[in-house]
């Protein structure tokens, strides 16, 4: 989806309220470089096999089995644990965690580790950019389900908040505008907010980092 795109779906709901505005908008140069990736691409256009899939589900569900655990520290961003339907999928998938490249999973752990030491403002910048991704999810599902073999039973994480996630995403970022700011400045939290793009785009590009479909 271009950036245009998005920014057509985002000026639609926006709500205009500081912090939240700010994040989507500081962020918005590392979302295009996430969805540009190899994998988001593949993603994007119903190409990525069902290993690399699941690899991405591996990220997810490394990176929410501890910011959930890291959230009960900030009750009011805690929402239903997205790790169920990880695991439901990965298993639809046939997934083995021998599927996992040796760097992928050395990075994920490191990653994992960083967040479990992280401040409030690493924890609530993770939780937006976590959260955030189930819009793209939305978006991605019907694609990602047309390329799999498994079809529409692997992607039960991306329906996580239902088919439209946004009712869900407004009541959550109102949350965020009410107790971010008593952690962290918005700029604060945009810089870490990027900061867990790169750590995302850097997982995702071990999942794969060259562009092989021919599609345009
Ligand atoms: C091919 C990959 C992706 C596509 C096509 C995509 C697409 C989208 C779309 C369409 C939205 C806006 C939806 C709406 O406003 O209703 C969105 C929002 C968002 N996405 Fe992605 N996304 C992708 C990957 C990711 C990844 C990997 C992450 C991070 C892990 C991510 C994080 C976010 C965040 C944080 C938002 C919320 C922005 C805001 O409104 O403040 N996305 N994405």
């Amino acid at each position: 989806m271009s950036s245009t795109e998005r920014e057509s779906v985002d000026g639609a709901d926006a709500p205009n309220t500081p912090l939240s505005a700010a994040l989507r908008r500081g962020t918005r140069a590392a979302h295009s470089k996430t969805e540009q990736t190899p994998v988001g691409r593949a993603l994007a256009r119903g190409s990525v096999t069902a290993e690399e899939y699941a690899l991405t589900l591996f990220i997810f569900h490394a990176l929410w089995s501890q910011l959930e655990g890291r959230l009960t520290e900030l009750p009011a961003l805690r929402t239903e644990s997205k790790v169920p339907a990880l695991e439901r999928d990965l298993a639809v998938l046939g997934f083995r965690p021998d599927w996992v490249p040796e760097a992928l999973r050395a990075r994920a752990r490191a990653v994992v580790e960083g967040l479990r030491g992280a401040d409030a403002r690493a924890v609530i910048a993770w939780a937006y950019v976590l959260e955030g991704s189930l819009l793209g999810g939305a978006w991605l599902r019907e694609r990602v389900a047309a390329g799999l073999p498994v079809g529409a039973r692997a992607t039960s994480y991306y329906r996580a908040h239902g088919d439209d996630p946004r009712p869900h995403w407004q009541g959550w970022v109102r949350e965020l505008d009410r107790v971010g700011p008593a952690h962290a400045s918005p700029e604060e939290l945009v810089a870490a907010a990027n900061s867990a793009f790169d750590d995302v785009r850097e997982l995702l590009t071990l999942v794969r980092n060259e562009d092989r479909d021919h599609a345009a």
